[in-house]
């Protein structure tokens, strides 16, 4: 038997009433089979007008001796109810009983419950996707930030304020010197990934082959094709002697892998302030392996990218001399290229967080 009960059975013994409480006090609290029934029984023992509090009331009535004997058998009452109340709310709530009548706390019967496991975003497997395939390539991880200074976003990019390529993206800005005009001093969101290739440049030499994933941000109307944040991965090679073919064979290798074998690549005459010559690559549908369909809206062709040879001016602009190296770069929209992989037709699904779509990739 517990010590302390041990020791008020001695301490009550020939005091008939107390050693009586002390018995009704155990059985109470042993007959308790829920939390609730716990705490009545607190109450009605400890409580104001509880059993326990009872037995100092009537001290003052004693003479010394008593006074002294009864109040140590109070107190020492009063001390093992409390931790018994305590143990038994203890393993009442341990064994998840709650208020489940006592001797049926646990079903065991009960089928568990499934836990159900998550896996990465689309977006995070895709760009995932994206990187591995550079990484064999030989490329390396670098990123930039995503408040970015209009130098890096624009002006050393070979668009300086008055380009008119500016315009074609519209820019979310955190801080304009002057509204009027822009400003290589200005903060803005950047509005793609390129601005990464700067800062690389800027801090390393070549040779480099760089693969950037990374979010982008625009003043777009929000619809089934444009998001205000979207993401990106960049890629670029800078050496000696890089060459149109080195950026046709590269993405050709990207394409296949992405899409598959038997894609074929066609690269499309474009424009962008960096690069010159231009290109936007395509490769050919693979629903209706080129005949036309809904997907490629009959043309057979899937934009998935824009690259090009970096301009000379860009070179110039970070210090590098454009008659000693030459270089590509590439950019590519992540969601478009999910949702032309996996068939999704509104981009606003990838953020709703709906698990009925995020489960089902
Ligand atoms: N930055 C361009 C865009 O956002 C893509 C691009 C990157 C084009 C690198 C050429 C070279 O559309």
């Amino acid at each position: 038997m517990d010590n302390d009960i041990e020791r008020l059975m001695e301490l009550t013994s020939g005091r008939h009433e107390l050693e009586s409480l002390v018995k009704e006090c155990l059985a109470v609290i042993d007959e308790c089979g829920t939390a609730r029934e716990v705490e009545s029984a607190r109450v009605s023992l400890l409580g104001k007008k509880g059993k326990i509090p009872r037995i100092f009331k009537g001290l003052s009535e004693l003479p010394t001796d008593e006074k002294r004997a009864v109040g140590r058998i109070g107190n020492e009452l009063l001390k093992l109810v409390t931790r018994l109340l305590k143990e038994k709310g203890g393993s009442l709530s341990d064994a998840g009983a709650g208020d489940t009548p006592k001797g049926r706390a646990l079903d065991v019967s009960l089928p568990g419950r499934i836990k159900r496991a998550g896996h990465r975003h689309l977006l995070t497997s895709v760009i995932e996707e994206v990187i591995s395939i550079f990484i064999g390539l030989g490329y390396r991880v670098e990123t930039g930030p995503d408040v970015e200074l209009d130098y890096y976003n624009f002006e050393a990019l070979n668009q300086p304020p008055y380009h008119p390529a500016r315009s074609l993206q519209d820019t979310l800005y955190v801080r304009r010197e002057d509204p009027e005009k822009d400003n290589p001093g200005d903060i803005l969101l950047r509005t793609h990934t390129s601005p990464v290739q700067i800062r690389v440049m800027e801090s390393r030499k070549p040779p480099l082959f760089v693969i950037s994933p990374g979010k982008a941000y625009r003043r777009d109307e929000i619809d089934a094709t444009h998001s205000t944040v979207f993401h990106q991965v960049e890629g670029f090679a800078v050496d000696h002697g890089i060459s149109m073919g080195h950026l046709k064979g590269t993405l050709e290798v990207f394409a296949r892998k992405l899409f598959g074998n038997k894609r074929d690549v066609r690269f499309r005459p474009h424009f962008f302030p960096f690069t010159e010559p231009s290109a936007e690559v395509d490769v050919s549908c693979f629903v209706c392996e080129g005949r036309g369909c809904k997907l490629c809206k009959g043309v057979g062709w899937l934009e998935i990218l824009g690259c090009g040879m970096i301009d000379p001016n860009v070179f110039t602009n970070i210090g590098y001399d454009p008659e000693e190296y030459t270089g590509f770069a590439f950019g590519m929209g992540i969601e478009r290229i999910a949702m032309m992989k996996y068939g999704i037709n509104d981009i606003r699904t990838f953020f709703d967080n709906d698990i009925r779509f995020l489960s089902q990739f």
